[in-house]
């Protein structure tokens, strides 16, 4: 939540951080601002709104200046306004910062700078970060901004400049994420990766409790006690390519298009037809680990859940193996009782969500193994456990996750063979079928893309209803969840969705033709009670949409309208049945004139609790 970003170097400053925050507007777009220092003078703009309004400000009444910082804003503390958005300045307006995350200490910290005369303009938590920083200043930004991360308590990464001490970007981290990148004669410093794209590939992640020096020749890296740090720098594998459009109206349809490529990506390399096994060597999970493991958590936030709760069905059809799967923003506050034998998989695309990460550290213990499954590559996350196994997905700009949940499901598909194999659960023709089946997928997604116009046509029925549930069973349960999540947060529809056993619990009693309900169906163990559960809501005047198989003759007389998918391993069928659910939400959230890529009140990664 939140992206800053900072840049020193011979370009044009002002319309670089504009770009840059531009690519990071996905993380929130409450208000945008940006500081740039010239000579002695430290020039603001900040608005309401999203960076197009910071552009058209910056149109109208250009700002000047040779370095400088931009956010933009996914409000915690103080309402989306342009008081409150960044950068903040310290009483003496030499100071300003930006910052993401959440200062959990700011009142008592708020109380004390006003004991000390200082003047709050705003009702940030922020704000407390430069008028300590101006507290603490002596003559270098640096040592000042030291002192004052000593007395923050909470997750954050602050980016500050000074013209008391200028040419000078001081960054510094704990908690959220901070990369800097060097290129010829610039540095910059961002949230993410994206901003820096079209201009280096050499980077270096921040860890926590360190501090990033980026001044016009060099870039020095502290700990919080001072102590230099040599720090390794990395190469970037991604493109800028990555982060267009390419012609699609939004990113969200572009990302829903790349999913049969995004799974051949994720399966290449790891798969192999002629030996019958995954290679997931580059986990760093030996072979003793695995044997010994017994049972396995699963931690993960929104969609990511979702796909642990296919991954688990995954798992322990494929290896046997038990399966737990938590809501991290619950389980950390839980009572913790792990089995020793636990394999801990912490799935996040982003990596960087607060709620995941903090769950995982609750517990994290060294005799317990533990992987992650995250689409970005070094994410706090990723950094955080034994090991790591990469979704191939590529940037999701979208805030709706797409692509990433089906590589998310693609990464669980392998696990689950991967664990298998090392314990002989299935026999080697049992794997060597299934990942035939798996290999099968990113075509058989591409039939259904190819029918995409028939599913936006259909959509275009139900875009008044302001209603709607979703109904499956086992692997289909998961699924329903997914799309009933996707309608929500990019259409504004109320949807909810219950395992289709648990309609005659209560939910029935919502059933009446304001309501439709759409039915995830595939032909599976539970097919003929699914068929039973689309009766109970035809006899109470239900309109049923399924989402059905290719080769299912009945479906088409039980229901009001039907979505084919091609028919497949039972267990793989909702890296199919998620794809129409996907289109359905986006046309319908489009023909309702829906911010699509930017949804109301949400930002990409959820980086403060
Ligand atoms: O980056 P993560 O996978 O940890 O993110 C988890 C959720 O915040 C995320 O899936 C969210 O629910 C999306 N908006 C869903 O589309």
């Amino acid at each position: 939540m939140c992206g800053i970003i900072g840049y020193i170097g011979p370009k044009k400053v002002v319309p670089l951080i504009v770009e840059g925050l531009k690519k990071l507007e996905y993380r929130g777009y409450d208000s945008a601002g940006i500081a740039v220092v010239d000579g002695e003078k430290i020039n603001r703009r900040r608005v309401k709104g999203k960076i197009c309004n910071l552009e058209e400000s910056l149109r109208n009444e250009p700002l000047s200046g040779y370095y400088g910082i931009g956010h933009t804003r996914w409000a915690t503390h103080g309402r989306p306004s342009e008081e409150n958005a960044h950068p903040h300045l310290d009483c003496t307006g030499t100071i300003v910062v930006v910052h993401n995350g959440i200062i959990e200490n700011y009142l008592s910290l708020k109380e004390k700078l006003l004991k000390k005369g200082h003047t709050f303009r705003t009702d940030t938590d922020t704000e407390v970060i430069a008028h300590l920083i101006e507290e603490y200043f002596e003559d270098l930004l640096e040592l000042a901004v030291q002192r004052a991360v000593q007395d923050l308590r909470g997750a954050y990464s602050i980016v500050a400049i000074s013209t008391r001490d200028p040419n000078k970007i001081v960054a510094a981290k704990d908690g959220a994420p901070s990369v800097v990148g060097l290129g010829e004669n610039e540095f910059f410093v961002s949230s993410d990766i994206n901003p820096l794209l079209n201009h280096t590939k050499s980077i270096v992640f921040l860890e926590d409790k360190e501090i990033a020096v980026l001044d016009t020749g060099r870039v020095k890296f502290w700990d919080y006690k001072a102590n230099a740090l040599d720090k390794r720098v990395e190469q970037l594998a991604w493109n800028s390519l990555l982060i267009e459009k390419k012609g699609y109206k939004h990113f969200m349809l572009k990302e829903i298009f790349e999913q049969p490529q995004v799974i051949r990506d994720t399966l290449s390399g790891r798969v192999s037809l002629e030996t019958g096994q995954v290679d997931l060597k580059e986990t760093g999970l030996s072979e003793k680990v695995i044997k010994r493991v017994e049972r396995i958590l699963i931690i993960a936030c929104g969609t990511s859940y979702h796909a642990g709760l296919i991954g688990k069905l995954m798992i322990e059809s494929m290896a046997g193996v038990p399966v737990e799967v938590e809501y991290a923003s619950e389980y950390r506050y839980k009572d913790h009782i792990m089995h020793e034998r636990t394999l801990i998989v912490v799935l996040s695309q982003s990596g960087e969500t607060a709620d995941s990460l903090a769950a995982f550290k609750a517990v994290k213990s060294e005799s317990l193994p533990s992987l992650a499954i995250c689409n970005v590559v070094q994410s706090s996350i990723a950094r955080e456990t034994d090991g790591v196994l990469y979704t191939h997905a590529g940037p999701e700009i979208g805030v709706a996750a797409t692509k990433t949940f089906t590589a998310q499901l693609c990464a669980l598909a392998l696990l689950s063979v991967h664990i298998s194999t090392i314990k002989g659960i299935k026999s080697k023709e049992e794997i060597k079928n299934f990942i035939l089946d798996l290999q099968k997928i990113p075509h058989n997604i591409e039939e259904i893309l190819n029918d995409a116009r028939v599913i936006e046509e259909l959509s275009q029925r139900f875009v008044s209803y302001n209603h709607f549930l979703f109904l499956g069973r086992w692997v289909s349960f998961p699924v329903a969840l997914e799309g009933a999540l996707k309608l929500k947060e990019i259409s504004y529809i109320h949807a909810e969705a219950y395992p289709g056993g648990e309609m005659k619990h209560g939910p029935i009693a919502l059933i009446d033709e304001k309501m439709p309900t759409l039915v995830v169906v595939p032909k599976d163990r539970v097919y003929e009670k699914m068929l039973s559960n689309i009766s109970e809501v035809k006899t109470r005047s239900g309109f049923v949409l399924a989402v059905a198989s290719e080769n299912d003759r009945e479906i088409s007389d039980r229901v009001d309208a039907v979505i084919r998918v091609p028919s497949v391993n039972p267990l793989l069928s909702p890296f199919l049945t998620t794809v129409p659910l996907q289109l359905f939400s986006y046309y319908i959230a489009v023909a309702r004139g829906a911010d699509v890529d930017q949804p109301r009140n949400l930002a990409k990664s959820v980086t403060v609790e």
